[in-house]
């Protein structure tokens, strides 16, 4: 089980390693984009920055194209690039060939359960979920998410919860099965918070001080 830092930011990346308890980062197009930047070049930096595992998502427009940067990106560090690869036949079949070569490989933009399995045939370490994308789109994000706990159970292939905006919906996601999810910095740092817990401290501080 492992949290993973949600961003393309190598601030944010330094801050979350710090904290000791996150395992590695995902990036995404979107993520790469806003902070303006060549991706290899980002991925470059977040793997001398952590030790852990690096999601990188490949976006050209052929199969060529993707394979390429698949290969590109895995030959950077082989053991701790995992290739993200969007859900679609076309590119399940290029996982299971670029698994067959050795190269690590995350499908995701699962949305049912039917690709989750394929996602575990093709041999990919990961099927990542976009947990709060699918219950905007299509009503409970959750409940895709259990049954495709539910119908990896016995593969290798880890279930991923993504998209994930709040602490509930985090709690949630594990509950419903997620073996690891990944989060951004502000997301991760609300986590570990809560006024229970605070509230705790101050009344033992309070003890205390009236010895
Ligand atoms: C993970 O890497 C995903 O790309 C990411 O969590 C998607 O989140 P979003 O729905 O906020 O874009």
């Amino acid at each position: 089980m492992a949290v993973f830092l949600d961003s393309a930011d190598v601030e944010d990346v330094r801050q979350a390693m710090a904290l000791g308890f996150v395992a590695g980062v995902t990036t995404n197009p979107t993520l790469i984009a806003q902070v303006g930047r060549e991706g290899l070049d980002v991925l470059r930096d977040i793997l001398s920055i952590t030790t852990g595992p690096v999601f990188y998502q490949v976006t050209a427009e052929t199969v060529e194209g993707r394979t390429a940067q698949a290969r590109q990106a895995a030959a950077m560090a082989p053991d701790r690039v995992f290739v993200k690869i969007p859900a679609t036949t076309e590119n399940l079949t290029m996982a299971a060939r670029l698994v067959s070569e050795g190269i690590q490989c995350a499908i995701t933009a699962v949305s049912h359960p039917s690709q989750a399995y394929l996602a575990a045939m093709a041999g990919a370490a990961y099927a990542i979920l976009y947990v709060n994308r699918l219950t905007r789109q299509l009503g409970d994000g959750i409940a895709v998410l259990r049954d495709c706990a539910a119908l990896l159970r016995s593969t290798p292939t880890r279930v991923l919860a993504a998209s994930l905006k709040s602490v509930d919906e985090v709690a949630a996601a594990l509950l419903g099965g997620a073996q690891d999810v990944t989060i951004p910095l502000g997301l991760i740092l609300k986590m570990g918070e809560h006024e229970l817990s605070h509230q705790a401290i101050a009344d033992f501080a309070a003890a205390l001080a009236e010895r």
